[in-house]
């Protein structure tokens, strides 16, 4: 911290009011990479993209450079893609099967449990003194949720389930509603956009309000409108206004949650979407239950897991840290594993069309992301605080959801969000974090 101020008082819950700096400053972002990154625990993959024995797959935590892998005896790992003698990284690919990977500068060989096998010269030039069991991969510990693989440095963090608390409520909505889970769609979109990395994630968190003005142009098109992408202030659509904003606990939030009302092609009865939802409905009733009536909603997973959902399954954006003035964006999509091929080529299009790199809501989201990052490296303009009082005081704890709740559009999902920073930020261990108590 660069002042004697808490970052509990840089981000002004109470009053609706933000410090701009914590944006745009390097002492400030050093400290996110240590208190955030450092910690949390952190979306790496999906089980399905290592379905067999030393699959792996390559993504990153944080600014750190990761392995994901399944070992030969089919348990999951996560490393630091970094070779334990000089730090050439051991892998480049971003996928594949491998049981070992030969780091390329002097020939380190480490298998898929992380554990150094080869070492060149090992009795030659090391003389067998080299004590190989302490030079193996650094490892990240791993969990799973529904399918979705999480890791953190920390190995005093909550478990993942208690991290992931009443959001695991919400998830479930897409992850679990079918048989079998989600499959990711191959491959994935990454582009680099100069803007901070939580200007993403705190739009994904709860931001309804800028849809039916930044996305307005959309509206009109026959592609999905604002009605589908977290509600908003359109006069044409009244249902938007009756749906609420939620704050989940721990910084997770949805930008809103409505009452189950089929898909961006419910017009259209023969969409395989459409189609494989109607087929599917009693089992999903019959896992989801109660909850099998509520549709989810666009939302973020602290610190920087965005999920986009115009139909139950949708993309998985992950906004990586590149410094506090650039971030780097991915982007998955997941669709029910039982699906058609017609359904993920829906779905492929639709995301394609709207949320990768080249997509209508991404680009038109990226205008904002970008200047609202560039204005507040300004000297004048960090006197002046950002405002977050949407909504403020009217929040509740929902009748039938659990979590807090307001008519959106709110900023409850950002102010849950930047508190939940506030607080990683300012406790010096696990132990000082308050978490909200899973519900369900
Ligand atoms: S850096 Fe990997 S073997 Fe030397
Ligand atoms: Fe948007």
């Amino acid at each position: 911290m660069t002042t004697d101020t808490t970052y509990h008082q840089m981000v002004d819950n109470k009053n609706g009011r933000m410090n701009r700096k914590i944006i745009v400053n390097e002492e400030i972002y050093k400290q996110e990479l240590e208190q955030i990154f450092g910690r949390c625990w952190l979306w790496v993959g999906h089980e399905g993209q290592i379905p067999k024995n030393n699959d792996f797959t390559s993504i990153y935590m944080g600014e750190d450079p990761v392995l994901v892998t399944r070992d030969s005896k089919g348990k999951v790992h996560v490393f630091l893609n970094m070779c334990r003698h000089r730090g050439n990284r051991i892998c480049r690919a971003d996928a594949g099967n491998a049981p070992s990977f030969m780091c390329t500068y002097h020939g380190w060989t480490f298998a898929t449990d992380g554990k150094l096998v080869g070492v060149p010269g090992y009795k030659e030039a090391y003389f067998e003194e080299l004590d190989r069991s302490q030079w193996g991969l650094v490892e990240a510990r791993v969990d799973t949720y529904k399918g979705l693989i999480f890791a953190t440095w920390d190995n005093s963090a909550p478990s993942l389930l208690d991290y992931l608390g009443n959001m695991a409520w919400h998830m479930d909505l897409s992850f679990d509603r079918t048989a079998g889970g989600v499959d990711l769609l191959p491959g994935a979109h990454k582009w680099m956009m100069e803007m901070n990395w939580k200007w993403p994630t705190d739009n994904h968190v709860g931001d309804g309000y800028h849809v039916p003005i930044t996305h307005g142009s959309i509206r009109g098109r026959g592609t999905a409108s604002g009605t589908a992408s977290g509600g908003g202030l359109n006069p044409a659509n009244a249902q938007v206004q009756q749906r609420d904003a939620f704050a989940f606990g721990n910084g997770h939030g949805v930008a809103s949650i409505s009452p189950s009302r089929g898909s961006v092609w419910s017009a259209d009865s023969e969409n395989p979407v459409n189609k494989f939802n109607k087929e599917h409905e009693a089992e999903i009733k019959e896992r989801l239950g109660e909850r099998a009536k509520w549709q989810p909603g666009t939302c973020a997973i602290f610190p920087n897991l965005v999920i986009s959902n115009p139909s139950w399954s949708g993309s998985i954006k992950l906004f990586l840290p590149r410094g506090p003035l650039w971030t780097l964006g991915w982007s998955y999509y997941f669709v029910d594993k039982q699906s058609p091929k017609e359904y993920r080529d829906t779905i492929r299009t639709y995301q394609t069309l709207m949320h990768g790199p080249s997509g209508i809501m991404e680009q038109d989201d990226a205008v904002p992301f970008i200047q609202a990052t560039g204005t507040a490296r300004g000297l004048i303009a960090q006197k002046y605080m950002i405002n977050q009082q949407l909504g403020l005081g009217h929040e509740r704890a929902h009748e039938e959801i659990p979590a807090m709740a307001a008519p959106s559009p709110s900023e409850i999902g950002q102010r849950g969000y930047y508190g939940f920073w506030a607080e990683m930020m300012d406790a010096p261990s696990w132990n000082q974090v308050k978490l909200t108590p899973r519900k369900f």
